[in-house]
């Protein structure tokens, strides 16, 4: 049986039906409630694609069951900055023109969005370290890379 259950989504409390609770939080932000900026890629926790945060952390929502989350604050790439007013991480991929297919951007933005939001200077070793988990398919990392050093004098 469906249950219904509240989720707070980029500042809004909204609504979804779920059936099993074990879903993973990524199908409820892309199915139901249309937030595409988290992808699907690997569904295994492997590749990064599917970052969001919760309560400011960088999550992967796919594998992450819904039932989990509670309470906590999930921001999406959505939510993160406007078109009009990018957060400085998006900002810096635009000036850096770091996507290639931009399949793995979503996660690169979000991953580096939380870690620069708690290590505001951080070495080009850190940012590595921090993203080496994220993959890129389309090896724009040294892109990426320049990306977040820019952003991160910036925040
Ligand atoms: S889709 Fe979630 S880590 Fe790959
Ligand atoms: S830009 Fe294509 S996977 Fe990273």
């Amino acid at each position: 049986m469906a249950t219904s259950i509240n989720l707070n989504v980029n500042g809004r409390t909204t609504s979804v039906s779920v059936d099993d609770m074990d879903m993973p939080l990524l199908y409820a932000l892309r199915n139901d409630l249309g937030l595409h900026g988290p992808r699907f890629g690997c569904g295994l926790g492997q590749c990064g694609a599917c970052t969001v945060h919760i309560n400011g952390e960088a999550v992967r929502s796919c594998i992450t069951p819904i039932s989990a989350v509670g309470s906590g604050r999930i921001v999406t790439l959505e939510g993160l900055g406007t078109p009009e007013k990018p957060h400085p991480v998006q900002q810096a991929f635009i000036d850096e023109q770091a996507v290639q297919c931009g399949y793995c951007i979503n996660g690169m933005i979000m991953q580096s969005a939380a870690f620069l939001a708690k290590s505001s200077k951080p070495s080009d070793d850190e940012i590595t370290q921090e993203l080496a988990n994220n993959l890129c398919r389309c090896g724009t990392h040294v892109r990426i890379l320049r990306a977040v050093k820019r952003a991160a004098g910036t925040i």
